[in-house]
């Protein structure tokens, strides 16, 4: 009898626990363009830069990201972050992102064209 009950309060928990998350992840954060701005400092040293490649650890490809659809650079970030996408540098600097910083990022940098203002061409 307890063992019965034990089971379900688990997958009840269980149940209570994946329903947060998926609200969690579906608690609209919102991309503000104007607060990115502000975070991308530390990612102009190496999306910034010409030909997008850096020279430190190694020579390797930098993609560029301005301009790039905001989902698609917020997936990529959450990817990063979780481990799904795999990348030393990105990954270190995706785990010290919060969601609202991912989505302001990715909003800043989703609005970046080739004309715009101050745009480190990235
Ligand atoms: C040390 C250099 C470096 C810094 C700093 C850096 N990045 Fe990156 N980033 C890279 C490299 C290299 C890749 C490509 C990695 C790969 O192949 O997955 C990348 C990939 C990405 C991608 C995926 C692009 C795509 O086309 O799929 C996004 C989005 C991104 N970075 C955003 C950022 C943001 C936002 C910051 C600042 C918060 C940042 N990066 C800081 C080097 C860097």
């Amino acid at each position: 009898m307890n063992k019965f009950v034990g089971k379900h309060v688990v997958i009840a928990a269980l149940a209570v626990l994946a329903g947060y998350a998926a609200s969690a992840q579906a608690a609209d954060v919102v991309g503000n363009a104007k607060a990115g701005q502000g975070k991308v400092a530390m990612c102009i040293g190496c999306h910034g830069i010409p030909e997008y490649r850096t020279a430190y650890p190694e020579v390797f490809r930098v993609p560029k990201i301005g301009g790039q659809n905001q989902a698609y650079l917020e997936n990529a970030l959450h990817a990063y972050k979780k481990g799904d996408r795999h990348f030393d540098t990105m990954h270190a600097i995706a785990v010290s992102l919060s969601d609202q910083d991912i989505a302001d990022i990715a909003a800043y940098y989703a609005a970046q064209t080739a004309a715009s203002k101050n745009n480190p061409d990235k």
